[in-house]
């Protein structure tokens, strides 16, 4: 266990410095195949790039130590980390996921998942008692949740859902996208993975698309999610790696910037004229901020919704119109880059979303506060 601040390992990457050169930047490792000894092993340890490459060491490691895991693999996108865990299964097992999660994983769920046999069941996941009705001890492996959760920031107690979870004989698997290691350690918490779409706030600068499971404990289902990735193929490139590194130095100015812009934008329009509801954990009266509380350290994240009053022309036609009429805040779906987003949620989501029809997703950047609320103060007043 590494005894620094994690500050200290993410702007250092763990302090690595390259023994052929002595940069303190590792160099982007290229090769695909590696040579083999003349006695016919493989001593290096690297045999082929697809299941074994230099270039995720250290992003590895550096997530693996901000996590407390026991290992970190880095996939070629968040929704190729994510479906390793569930492709990891055996057709027939039960599943539990949240209604409210990130749609693109809750359709492939719906879809492929399914077809594929995975018993996958929507539930409350902000309720314990949902989930402790829904578990179906010795049938249920794997509880997937995601907190604050998009696109509505609902908080679910990652604790109160390992208990159950375990008790019940399943896994507990965790979207920490939204809060990152900065705020949030699943595993402390008794997650069994930890997920990130690293193309967010672990990247940081919208540049790259990457994904990452850090694992708690080695076990059967690990070595099958391991398999997956080497097997499957949904590897990183070189390149993206070596990115992912260096977004990941300034980790935690990134975020705690974020998340104080966040919180100041929340209180802002928070009872404004223009603004029905401002969805975000930071609110003491938005569901789940005692448990946020709890379980994010030193802020509530970037990330938070408004829904938008229609004052007689209906919220949806409100909310498109508001998002087209902000210039510093971009008109994009994502989140967790420097700069930041505004979206209307319900058009990505499509049919059986949870997204109001009023409602703007916001991923706040680290452009100064003051600009970014006078800039929605201009868009909601048109
Ligand atoms: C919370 C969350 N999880 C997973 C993903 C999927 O990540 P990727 O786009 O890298 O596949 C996203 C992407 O938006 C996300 O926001």
């Amino acid at each position: 266990m590494n005894s620094k601040h994690p500050e200290s390992i993410t702007a250092q990457a763990l302090g690595w410095v390259d023994e052929a050169t002595r940069a303190i930047t590792p160099p982007i490792h290229v090769s695909s195949t590696y040579i083999r000894d003349a006695d016919n092993q493989y001593r290096s340890g690297r045999i082929y790039v697809r299941d074994n490459n230099p270039a995720f060491d250290q992003a590895e490691a550096v997530i693996n130590t901000l996590e407390g895991g026991h290992q970190t693999l880095l996939f070629a996108s968040g929704m190729a980390a994510a479906t390793a865990v569930f492709q990891a299964l055996q057709p027939g097992d039960h599943v539990l996921a949240p209604q409210v999660m990130y749609w693109s994983l809750r359709n492939w769920l719906m879809s492929f998942a399914r077809g594929w046999g995975l018993d996958v069941e929507l539930i409350d996941m902000t309720s314990p008692d949902a989930l402790q009705r829904a578990l179906r001890p010795g049938k249920t492996k794997l509880v997937w949740i995601e907190s604050p959760a998009n696109p509505l920031w609902t908080v679910t107690d990652i604790a109160a859902s390992a208990q159950l979870a375990h008790d019940a004989g399943a896994l507990l698997a965790v979207d920490s996208t939204v809060p990152t290691p900065v705020l949030s350690q699943p595993i402390a918490l008794g997650a069994d993975i930890v997920m990130h779409a690293a193309t967010k706030y672990l990247n940081g600068h919208s540049d790259l698309v990457a994904g990452t499971l850090t694992a708690r404990a080695d076990n059967e289902h690990w070595q099958r999610v391991r398999k997956v990735r080497a097997q499957i193929g949904g590897t990183l490139g070189s390149f993206e790696s070596w990115l992912l590194l260096r977004g990941l130095r300034t980790l935690h100015l990134r975020v705690r910037a974020a998340c104080a812009s966040a919180q100041r934008i929340a209180e802002h329009f928070h009872g404004h004229r223009h603004v029905a509801e401002v969805l975000y954990p930071g609110l003491p009266g938005c569901q789940g901020h005692e448990i946020a509380k709890r379980q994010m350290r030193g802020g509530f994240g970037g990330m938070l919704s408004i829904r938008v009053r229609g004052d007689g022309r209906g919220g949806e036609a409100a909310a498109i119109a508001v998002a087209a009429n902000t210039a510093l805040w971009k008109r994009a779906t994502s989140l967790g880059g420097v700069e930041s987003l505004i979206e209307h949620r319900a058009s990505v989501e499509g049919a059986g979303t949870p997204a109001p029809p009023d409602l703007l997703r916001l991923s706040v950047g680290i452009e100064h506060v003051d600009d970014l609320i006078a800039d929605l103060e201009q868009a909601l007043a048109r």
